[in-house]
């Protein structure tokens, strides 16, 4: 049994902790919790913007067949529970279905931005400073490259996503800085990700590489060789590189899991609910860091995090961090 009461000072500077601040009531469409973000400022080219997404704006250019707006995806759920603007009408109306059935759901993202940012940090510690985060979601004050830039600003992301709205909310905020890149492309095609020229303008895939996958793995079945896929992952990235990765689970919480399982069978992404020795079996050929796979609020907690509080056992999510 892994160290479940193991807490650790990880080294999230000022600048960070300001980001933690700022995220409960930070979303990318405009005001003051974008605009409190140091990388976020600056205008973009795109025919999106972050402001776009700002639904009460009239004028923002709507493209709703290749949106979807019309059913939930899970990019823009997941903004909800964020307190984002990058969603719509029927992604709020299914984040009120699922919060019918996990009420802190909102709590349990915040404390997930928390979690992922202690793993992006260990993995800085252990030296790498190009991070790789697939399934990174619709930017947010959260998003990677705050975390990293606080304790390096020279840090170089990747980020990839197979969302649209995402990956355009993502391209928007990263505009001008050439160590920031942005993929549409699926985690289940790892060569169209680690050789695109995306990759190859930001990431040196020859030095150690932060791999981040944040509640991503529960979107992809068995019969698509998760672990298969992860293991090509590993034997990319180069000796001294850190994976880091949450997954949904049913462990803990079994009703309630079993009823969200059926709400995201309605969405384009069914869930794949695993328990820790799924998930040790996805992870086979890793090099697993203390404190094991354990319930997120439990890697490597800050003595004074919040998240302390939290009945850890029902946070429906796994947490590991690992090494090639
Ligand atoms: C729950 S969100 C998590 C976002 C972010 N990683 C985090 O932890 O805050 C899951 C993300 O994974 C993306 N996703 C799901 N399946 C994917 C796939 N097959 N390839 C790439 N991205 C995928 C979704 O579009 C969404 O943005």
């Amino acid at each position: 049994m892994p160290h479940a009461n193991h807490t650790h000072h990880a080294p999230l500077s000022g600048d960070a902790a300001h980001h933690a601040d700022v995220a409960g009531a930070g979303h990318v469409g405009g005001g003051s919790a974008a605009s409190a973000a140091p990388d976020a400022g600056a205008a973009s080219n795109s025919e999106f913007s972050l402001a776009v997404w700002d639904d009460t704006t009239a004028s923002w250019p709507r493209r709703p067949s290749e949106v979807g707006e019309d059913a939930p995806s899970v990019a823009r759920v997941y903004n909800t529970y964020l307190g984002g603007m990058a969603n719509f009408d029927s992604d709020r109306d299914f984040a009120r279905r699922v919060a019918a059935v996990i009420p802190e759901v909102k709590t349990l993202a915040h404390a997930h931005c928390r979690a992922l940012a202690r793993g992006v940090l260990v993995g800085m510690e252990h030296g790498a400073r190009q991070i790789v985060d697939i399934g990174a979601g619709i930017a947010t004050v959260w998003s990677t490259h705050h975390i990293a830039r606080a304790h390096d600003p020279t840090c170089r992301v990747l980020y990839v996503d197979n969302e649209l709205v995402a990956v355009e909310s993502i391209r928007a905020g990263i505009a001008n800085d050439d160590r920031l890149g942005v993929l549409r492309a699926d985690v289940r095609e790892p060569d169209a990700i680690l050789r695109s020229w995306e990759a190859s303008q930001v990431i040196d895939f020859a030095r150690p590489v932060i791999l981040v996958m944040g509640l991503l793995w529960h979107f992809v079945p068995d019969s698509d060789d998760p672990a298969g896929l992860l293991a090509r992952y590993r034997t990319a990235l180069a000796p001294g590189s850190v994976l880091v990765l949450t997954h949904d689970t049913a462990q803990g919480r079994e009703q309630d899991m079993a009823l969200l399982a059926q709400l995201y069978a309605q969405t384009n992404r069914p869930l794949v609910l695993r328990g820790r020795e799924e998930i040790a079996d996805l992870l086979r050929g890793w090099d697993i860091l203390d404190p094991g796979i354990v319930y997120m609020p439990l890697w490597r907690p800050n003595t004074d995090d919040p998240d302390l509080g939290l009945a850890a056992e029902r946070s429906c999510v796994y947490m590991a961090v690992a090494r090639t």
